[in-house]
């Protein structure tokens, strides 16, 4: 089993499509092994996208995914990464797969809804960021 983190960024919150996000996450097989609702810091924001800090739009991301609520879940499944990633669609909405989250829900290339991880060991060091081993409750 793999897992991934799913991020509902504050464009998929403010425009209410948690629930419907949530259900994607069912019907796609997914374990939710862990999930909260959150206000990230700037410092986490900032250390979550560190490996976009030298990028003219990443200060725009901090603010944006600092700006309201976010909900935080933990994903389990076979080829979780590729898996979620594939239903999550590419970066910029616009260029998305036809029913993909982000090109049905995405707003821009920034706020594009959801987030997935880009790789198993980024999957496993990004839900450690957020979640302590008790918060990761396994299915079976
Ligand atoms: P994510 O990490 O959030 O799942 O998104 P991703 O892998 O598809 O895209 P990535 O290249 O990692 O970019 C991270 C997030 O930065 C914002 N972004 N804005 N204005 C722009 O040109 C631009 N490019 C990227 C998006 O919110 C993107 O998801
Ligand atoms: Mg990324």
């Amino acid at each position: 089993m793999e897992r991934t983190l799913c991020i509902i960024k504050p464009d998929g919150l403010q425009n209410d499509h948690a629930g419907e996000i949530i259900n994607r996450i069912e019907r796609e097989d997914f374990r939710i092994i862990g999930m909260k609702k959150s206000r990230l810091s700037r410092h986490a924001a900032e250390h979550f996208y560190a490996v976009h800090k030298e990028r003219v739009f990443f200060n725009d991301l901090v603010n944006y995914m600092t700006s309201g609520p976010v909900i935080l879940i933990a994903l389990e499944r076979e080829n979780a990464v590729s898996h979620w990633r594939t239903v999550i669609g590419a970066t910029d909405p616009a260029e998305a797969d036809a029913g993909t989250i982000r090109k049905l829900h995405g707003v821009n290339k920034e706020k594009n809804t959801v987030h997935g991880s880009d790789s198993p060991e980024n999957g496993m060091i990004e839900i450690s960021v957020f979640f302590s081993e008790q918060e990761l409750i396994e299915q079976r």
